[in-house]
């Protein structure tokens, strides 16, 4: 077991309004970990702090033993390398087709110049998102399931070691939600990455995580595997549990 982020002691405010009050998380290497929530407790904030977009107040943020908040640009921009992301509110750019939005970060940052190779990947990866030949379609010739789909393509353009998803079932059926789940335990077991999710879908998230992690009050107040998540007597994560259900069951 080892870790390949380590979260320490973190803080983060918008001014009076405290949001991370001392988050302490591990990421296991080779694991699916999905952080649990309510709307507004900072989820996203953590996940921008964790690639840079945001900077901590204090507290560390460890990765491949740096602390990667003492980071200047280069170095951040050198670090994401290894990420591959998805943001709640990143679309793919309406003015590229399928296959310029899926290359872009090859060309942004891996700098990859070489157009039969670059259409060779994104060929491969519309393949393994089940979506082949698609490349000269418009984000806005496409479902919200597919733009869902093709964003993870986007993000696994780069290779990446670790993936971070914001929220990437969202607003989809369940049939749709369920073969983004079986992808993203796909590539996370087939590519040897290391997946880090965001999610509001509890059962998804108990059926897909290797690793619940329960932000709450500004602090991580519960984490653990599914099983234990279930089992515990944790009050809290008990009512956020069940609300979720319950919201769930009444959609
Ligand atoms: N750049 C920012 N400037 C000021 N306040 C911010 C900024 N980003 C986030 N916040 C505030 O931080 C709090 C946490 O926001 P965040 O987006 O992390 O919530 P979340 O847990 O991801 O919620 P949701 O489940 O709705 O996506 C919110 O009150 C938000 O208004
Ligand atoms: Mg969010």
């Amino acid at each position: 077991m080892t870790d390949i982020i380590t979260i320490t002691d973190l803080h983060k405010s918008f001014g009076t309004q405290k949001v991370l009050d001392g988050v302490n998380l591990k990421i296991e290497k080779g694991k699916i970990t999905i952080i649990i929530g309510k709307s507004g407790t900072g989820k996203s904030v953590l996940l921008k702090n964790i690639i840079g977009i945001l900077k901590p107040d204090s507290g560390h943020i460890t990765y491949k033993g740096e602390d990667i908040t003492t980071f200047n640009t280069d170095k951040i921009l050198d670090m994401r390398r290894d990420f591959g992301y998805l943001f709640q509110d990143a679309a793919l750019f309406d003015f590229m087709n399928v296959g310029e939005n899926i290359a872009f970060p090859m060309v942004e940052q891996l700098e990859m110049a070489n157009k039969k190779e670059l259409a060779e990947k994104v060929a491969y990866l519309l393949d393994l998102i089940d979506l082949p030949g698609i490349e000269n379609k418009l984000p806005s010739e496409l479902s919200g399931g597919m733009r869902k789909r093709v964003g993870l393509a986007r993000a696994l353009a780069v290779d990446p070691k670790i993936i971070l998803f914001d929220e990437p079932t969202t607003g989809l059926d369940p049939i749709l939600a369920d073969s983004i789940d079986k992808l993203i335990v796909k590539v996370t077991r087939e590519m040897d990455l290391t997946s880090l999710i965001i999610s509001h879908d509890i059962p998804s998230a108990f059926h897909i995580g290797d690793k619940i992690a329960f932000l709450y009050d500004g602090v991580i107040a519960f984490d653990g595997t599914p099983q234990e998540a279930e089992q515990s007597n944790h009050p809290v994560l008990q009512r956020f549990i069940a609300n979720s259900l319950g919201r769930r069951a009444h959609a």
